[in-house]
């Protein structure tokens, strides 16, 4: 029989490549999930840091038109493995609003947090979007809000500072400024001011402000000439400095990206005077340095010690106008400014040489390791201190791209308990399956599930199995009709860690139509019987069954093996596991060729199991005909 796995997985391979969603990945236990899929290759996983990565896919940069209808979840923040393996999956909180700067603290009072940006809602324009702090239960545990006088939360930055007291933010306002230092002493233009501010997290106060039209003149702009005709309105704005990025160090000290200038700015915390610039084109800079940078994005305080200052940041070298440099790079310069030197210490170039116009973020790991977001499609890299690349991803869908990515060790204890589905298949009274599905959407560090049965919902729960957890959600077959299931998450010591509620399985409506012979419908068995049957069947002949579903029964189950066709029909339905968990990896739509024979109610039985996971066929395809404009809706409303 083992023949029909292997033809079915052939049919099957080139049914799923055509899938519209295959890229998107499906569960049983959660349906209204559809996490998007990575391509994941460990050039060195030894010298990987440890850690989960944070993401925040999104298909257009602006937020979301609400659909009013049922849709399943896809943008927003989520965590994954190392592998690309679902850890959790976030936009359930804030039903796919569009989220940006999602990333671990593990210091906000002392224990770890997620943090990131919802930004301001298309369909209520009194939202003008929140800094999001949540714990690691994943509820929401403080949210910032922008003062009445301060526009739209900005998307780039949410930068808690070490401690969790303080946050800051990139401002942006459209304001009416004069052009008299360009040579138009008659003239004015609107002009989108970049800036930014610390917020004190207890009370939402705002600690500091600064604002570029106090210190950065419109001829530091790379993008708008003296001779420009000056914008009348707020609407037409010119968007002149591009604030992505601000940083502070232990001394108070803030450092800024203004994207637009090509320079990155030191800025005193007494005054808000600008200490220095470092510029990559500028005749401005203050450094003496032997290297150029532009459109830059995500820059950093690494180390600050006195004059001594090492920072990081992505060199896009490009945006959607063109290019200077061939390809990005994410770099750590150490500044003297003592000495007013600048000097590359690391310079990690893109590992596809390609080039990033657009966002992305460098990240600077605990052990010595770069993790570097370069935002299109998710593209992301690991590299070890000497470059060596370790690791790079993309997500399999093109149709997204997250504006940064991070990767951190994280603690997740959802107070929520496991999630379990279960359904009850068999042709006859003697060949009944039960299989469990189980998932924990955000706990991380289970190591398996123990599986339990109870003859009703409040009879004593017998253990029927365990299976280690390799993937987001976990599948498991047990032989006989097991009507009431509680999935319980246990750790690596084997300690418990939570139990799902007590579930009952469902079964098919009409049995008959679903290939059952017996006279009468299957009535469930009571696991305690069931499992002593199994302890005297197993200790008459122990030894004897291939375990090739190798899933982690700890429970020597064996059925009566000397009914010939339940034989034939268990293995077929090892071979269809077998079959099923090559598909689940690829994911999307089973068509079995049903065989008439015996075991045609087995496969069908499970040809269920798998087609109730084709939920409803993905929503919202974002146009991507053009390269998301990174400057769009970042304007202040008119004010
Ligand atoms: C907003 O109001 C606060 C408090 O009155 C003030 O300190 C701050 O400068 C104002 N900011 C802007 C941009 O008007
Ligand atoms: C600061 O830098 C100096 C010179 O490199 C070094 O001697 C000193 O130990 C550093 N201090 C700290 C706190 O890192
Ligand atoms: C389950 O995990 C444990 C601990 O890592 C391991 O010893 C055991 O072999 C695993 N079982 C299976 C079936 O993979």
């Amino acid at each position: 029989m083992l023949y029909l796995g292997a033809l079915l997985l052939s049919c099957l391979h080139g049914v799923v490549a055509e899938r519209h969603d295959a890229d998107l990945m499906s569960f049983v236990t959660l349906p209204e999930v559809r996490a998007l899929k990575w391509e994941v290759t460990h050039h060195d996983r030894e010298r990987q840091a440890p850690g989960y990565w944070f993401v925040a896919p999104y298909g257009q940069i602006s937020p979301e038109e609400a659909t009013k209808k049922y849709q399943q979840y896809q943008v927003g923040p989520y965590i994954y493995d190392n592998d690309g393996i679902l850890v959790w999956a976030g936009p359930i909180l804030f039903d796919n609003r569009n989220t940006f700067d999602f990333k671990a603290n593990l210091n906000i009072d002392g224990d770890p947090h997620l943090s990131f940006i919802v930004i301001w809602d298309r369909e209520n324009r009194d939202d003008k979007g929140t800094g999001v702090i949540v714990d690691k239960h994943f509820e929401v545990e403080h949210t910032v809000t922008p003062p009445e006088n301060m526009s739209d939360f900005n998307m780039h930055e949410f930068n808690i500072l070490d401690g969790g007291k303080t946050a800051m933010a990139c401002v942006y306002h459209s304001q009416e400024i004069s052009l008299a230092d360009q040579g138009r002493p008659d003239e004015t233009s609107w002009v989108v001011t970049g800036g930014f501010a610390e917020f004190d997290l207890e009370t939402n106060e705002v600690l500091a402000e600064w604002n570029s039209a106090d210190w950065v003149s419109v001829s530091e702009s790379k993008l708008f000439l003296a001779t420009d005709n000056p914008a009348r309105d707020s609407g037409s704005s010119w968007d002149y400095v591009h604030a992505n990025s601000v940083d502070k160090n232990e001394a108070g000290d803030y450092i800024l990206s203004l994207r637009y200038t090509n320079t990155l700015y030191g800025i005193s915390h007494d005054d808000g005077s600008i200490m220095w610039r470092l510029g990559g084109h500028g005749a401005l800079s203050d450094f003496a340095q032997d290297f150029t940078f532009s459109k830059q994005h995500d820059v950093k305080f690494v180390s600050s010690n006195g004059s001594t200052h090492v920072i990081s940041f992505l060199n896009n070298a490009g945006d959607e106008r063109g290019a200077d440099e061939t390809m990005s790079s994410a770099l750590y310069v150490e500044l003297d400014t003592e000495a007013m030197t600048a000097t590359v210490l690391k310079r990690f170039n893109r590992p596809d040489n390609g080039l990033t116009l657009l966002r992305g973020n460098a990240q600077s790991l605990p052990n010595g390791n770069t993790f570097v977001g370069w935002s299109e499609r998710g593209y992301q890299s690991e590299h070890a201190p000497n470059g060596d690349v370790l690791m790079t991803a993309q997500f399999a869908s093109s149709r997204y791209s997250t504006y940064r990515s991070y990767k951190s060790e994280f603690i997740g204890r959802p107070n929520t308990p496991p999630d379990v589905v279960a359904s009850v298949y068999g042709t006859s009274n003697i060949d009944m399956t039960t299989i469990i599905h189980v998932s924990w959407n955000g706990a991380t560090d289970v190591a398996g599930w123990n599986f339990y049965a109870q003859a009703y919902d409040r009879g004593g729960a017998v253990l029927i199995g365990h299976a280690n957890k390799t993937d987001f959600e976990t599948m498991y077959i047990v032989d006989g009709y097991m009507d009431w299931i509680v999935a319980e998450a246990v750790d690596k010591e084997g300690n418990s860690m939570m139990k799902s509620e007590v579930t009952r399985s469902e079964a098919p409506a009409n049995w008959h139509s679903v290939g059952f012979q017996g006279a009468t419908n299957p009535s469930p068995d009571d696991p305690s019987l069931l499992s002593a049957a199994y302890d005297k069947i197993s200790s008459g002949s122990s030894d004897e069954h291939d375990d090739s579903m190798g899933d982690g029964m700890d429970m020597d189950h064996e059925a009566p093996s000397d009914d010939s066709s339940y034989a034939n029909a268990k293995e077929v339905a090892q071979s269809v596991y077998k079959a099923y968990e090559v598909i689940r990896g690829i994911g999307g739509l089973l068509i079995f060729i049903l065989v008439s024979s015996s075991i045609g109610g087995v496969l069908y039985g499970i040809y269920r199991v798998v087609k109730r996971r084709k939920v409803r066929s993905y929503q919202h395809i974002a146009s991507d005909d053009d390269l998301p404009m990174e400057e769009m809706n970042l304007r202040s409303r008119a004010e």
